[in-house]
């Protein structure tokens, strides 16, 4: 029972790392509030993490229901596949307003509330994509290099407080889902396709389980990384390591 009665919220829950959260969270004693956009199973809240408001809406309502936040995962995401010759305006902004903006204003609106906490810990769910670059996912990429380094910068802000307020990041390689098939290029279900691209290529020869995934985030939410703060913590089967 690594998070016994922390208020978690978690963003994008209704996605494929998101709904995994959200069962590790409570599984470990965590009284967990999923938002997304879309309603669904997992989701307390809908919600968009590019509008400030709908950031207000959110805490407003965690603050009804248990006066502060102890954990916040800011996991909702979106990816847009093309390099800098193809990739439009638009989407470069778009993949930027979900991936950047919103966690900004998710650490910015929910810190009041995570202040008054004894145990604040913020994850930024960031990727593989935001250590190493990637010519097709150009958006994507500058968005979760920008999360890794905010993340950062949020931490030592964070470490002035007392309590503190614990900020790090979070860098998954490819999980099986929605996104993964994207990102490949496989719109259809393509599990084993996608399996077989990434058995070539990953050192441990297989997807990150969103479980595992999820499994890293409860440490950073948990008091067992008190010390932890302003740090990147990979789960990729070493692919960042070759
Ligand atoms: N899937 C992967 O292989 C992979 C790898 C590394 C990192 N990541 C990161 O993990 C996180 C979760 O990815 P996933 O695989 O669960 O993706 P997913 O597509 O399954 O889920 C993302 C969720 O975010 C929600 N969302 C999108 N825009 C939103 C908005 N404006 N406001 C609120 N919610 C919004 C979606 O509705 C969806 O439920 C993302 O940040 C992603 O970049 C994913």
């Amino acid at each position: 029972m690594l998070l016994k009665d922390h208020v978690v919220v978690v963003t994008g829950a209704g996605g494929a790392l998101g709904s995994a959260l959200v069962a590790a969270v409570a599984a470990q004693g965590g009284i967990v509030l999923g938002t997304d956009l879309v309603a669904g199973a997992g989701v307390d809240i809908v919600h968009d993490v590019t509008s400030e408001a709908s950031w207000r809406a959110v805490c407003e309502e965690v603050e009804k229901r248990h006066g502060r936040i102890d954990g916040l995962v800011n996991n909702a995401g979106i990816v847009h596949v093309g390099h800098v010759e193809t990739t439009e305006i638009d989407d470069f902004r778009r993949v930027q307003a979900v991936n950047v903006e919103g966690v900004f204003l998710g650490c910015k609106v929910a810190w009041p509330l995570l202040r008054r906490s004894t145990a604040a810990s913020i994850v930024n769910v960031s990727s593989t994509a935001g250590l190493v670059g990637s010519p097709n996912h150009v958006a994507y990429v500058a968005s979760k290099g920008a999360v890794r380094l905010m993340s950062k910068s949020i931490a030592l802000h964070g470490a002035t407080f007392d309590p503190v307020i614990r900020c790090n990041s979070l860098h998954p390689s490819l999980m099986d889902g929605h996104m993964a098939r994207v990102l490949t290029g496989n719109a259809e279900n393509q599990s084993e396709a996608i399996q077989a691209i990434v058995a070539a290529r990953n050192p441990m020869r297989r997807l990150a389980l969103t479980s595992e995934v999820a499994g890293a985030a409860v440490f950073l939410l948990s008091r067992m990384s008190g010390f932890v703060t302003g740090s990147e913590l990979v789960s990729d089967g070493g692919s960042s390591a070759q």
